[in-house]
């Protein structure tokens, strides 16, 4: 029988005894007595391939013994039958021939800093978590498209050279468009409003561009972001599509990528808990939340907080005693090699533990602060919505918002002028906000007054206003940041990560 070429990825139980060959990359090597195992990585998934020292040829050896870390090669071999390893099988090597031997590959097992690695995005790519995310963001994006396909929403792709703003004049990254000033657009929601009107129910998905000079894990300059735009919805259709589309994207995950989620340590439990119905609280609420004057679920936010504080400070002394003792062990001189090792590693995770601790010891009494203070017209900072999510173990929508802090399109409510009809979701886990929406302003001369009262360019929305003449009715759509949610789903430290190749304040290269 000839070896047939097989992603790892196909590669089953079912295969037992074939003959096949694997093209990849060498992820580890371990040269015992007996044995030389390697492992491989094809993108597809890994394996583990061997060979025994003391019946394969000279020459077969010494190829094998040059291999290092991500040289690129070509395997023949025949799959075995191996219990204990995860996978039930592993390769046998009959063959093997190097593409390229890799010369000291940049990215070790030793722990690199984060600027260093965001310098080597394009090794660090490789890397098993980086690849799990990656390969949960290809599925995030296809899980949109079936929701909104299966429910008969058109896809549009909207301009990202634009001659006007969407949501503020300060974010803006401006460039040149034969001789006159043009943006890279901040969002597709204006032309997905026009779409909506010729085709009632749409979405956009695309990159979009903010100019923010902010470090924060949540922040990025080029970010893609989803729009549905839909005729004739309200605010109540919007936050119920919301809630709709985040539920079945989780539950989309949950079912594709279990491997993925594994290898980054999400826990599919706490992920399946997000999937019960959403809060939804009104912004006059929240403040009285964040204030500590209204209790959720009989939780205080401030008594909380208060008691976190106390918490952490237990937590962290506890710590450092486990470090202490640990290091005592250490210093024993009969320790073994691998006890030795485990216990450096055990070390080395509760450093970083405690280290993330002492952030939020830090953080704890700012929040308070900041949260006792909150007061009506003011925007939830970063911070605001850490603190606040601390009591929700599911998404919360925020509603209703003053006008005077929300863009121009926004639609005031009937009932309060000061307010406008629209939302943002909030994620938990101190992902803060991951959409937000809001019915439009409908009304021809509404529209041009708030232009007007916002030192707008009326010129500039000419087209925009025009859908306000012809034909105008009721509607409304949301932005949702994908790697925002991304970020959460895969529980990741910064936004940064769920991008191949990330745009952000200081950073565009590579
Ligand atoms: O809240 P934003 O600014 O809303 C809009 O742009 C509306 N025009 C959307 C609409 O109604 N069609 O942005 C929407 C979402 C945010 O909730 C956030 O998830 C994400 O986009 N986002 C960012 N993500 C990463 N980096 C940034 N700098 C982001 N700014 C917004
Ligand atoms: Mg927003």
């Amino acid at each position: 029988m000839e070896y047939i070429h097989k992603y790892i990825s196909k590669i089953s139980v079912n295969n037992l005894n074939n003959k096949i060959i694997i093209k990849g990359w060498i992820k580890s090597k371990r040269d015992t007595k007996k044995i030389i195992f390697l492992v491989i990585r094809d993108g597809t998934d890994i394996c583990q391939c061997f060979i025994h020292k003391n019946n394969a040829s000279e020459i077969l050896l010494n190829k094998i013994k040059k291999l290092t870390l991500e040289s690129s090669v070509y395997i023949e071999g025949v799959v075995i039958s191996n219990i204990n390893q995860s996978k039930k099988y592993e390769i046998q090597i009959h063959e093997l021939y190097p593409y390229q031997l890799c010369n000291n590959f940049p990215i070790g097992k030793k722990n690199h800093s984060i600027n260093f690695l965001i310098q080597k995005r394009h090794l660090w790519l490789r890397s098993q978590k980086q690849w799990a995310i990656m390969k949960i963001r290809s599925n995030v994006l296809h899980g949109l498209h079936t929701f909104f396909n299966d429910r008969e929403f058109i896809y549009i792709n909207t301009p990202i050279l634009t001659s006007n703003f969407v949501e503020n004049t300060t974010t803006l990254f401006k460039t040149n468009f034969y001789n006159s000033d043009a943006y890279l657009s901040q969002s597709g929601q204006l032309y997905g409003e026009a779409a909506a009107m010729s085709m009632n129910k749409i979405y956009t998905l695309g990159p979009t561009f903010r100019a923010e000079k902010s470090k924060t894990r949540r922040h990025l300059s080029e970010f893609w972001m989803l729009e549905p735009e839909i005729a004739f919805y309200d605010l109540n259709m919007i936050m119920n599509l919301m809630e709709e589309l985040i539920i079945f994207i989780i539950q989309y995950i949950i079912n594709n990528n279990d491997n993925e989620l594994k290898i980054l340590n999400r826990d599919i439990n706490q992920l399946k808990m997000f999937c019960n119905p959403f809060k939804r609280i009104t912004y006059e609420e929240i403040i009285l939340i964040l204030n500590g004057k209204k209790n959720v679920n009989n939780i205080n936010l401030i008594d909380y907080l208060q008691n976190d504080f106390q918490r952490k400070k237990v937590d962290i002394e506890n710590i450092k005693l486990e470090i202490l003792e640990l290091q005592k062990i250490l210093q024993n001189k009969t320790i073994k090699k691998k006890e030795y090792n485990i216990i450096i590693n055990k070390i080395d995770i509760l450093q970083n533990k405690s280290k993330e601790i002492l952030e939020n010891i830090n953080n704890i009494p700012l929040w308070i602060n900041s949260a006792k203070k909150f007061q009506y017209g003011n925007d939830l900072g970063g911070s605001d919505e850490t603190a606040l999510m601390k009591i929700f173990n599911t998404p919360v929508m925020i509603y209703n918002w003053p006008y005077k802090i929300k863009p121009f399109y926004m639609k005031k409510n009937a009932d309060n002028n000061d307010l406008v009809n629209n939302v943002d979701l909030l994620a938990p886990e101190g992902y803060g906000e991951i959409a937000g929406g809001s019915e439009r302003e409908d009304d021809l001369n509404i529209l041009i007054s708030n232009i007007k009262s916002n030192n707008i360019n009326i010129n500039d929305f000419q087209w925009y206003i025009d859908l306000r003449k012809y034909g105008s009715i009721p509607h409304s759509g949301f932005g949702l940041g994908i790697e925002r949610l991304i970020s959460w789903i895969c529980k990741t430290n910064h936004v940064r990560e769920t991008m191949a190749f990330p745009r952000m304040y200081g950073n565009i290269s590579p």
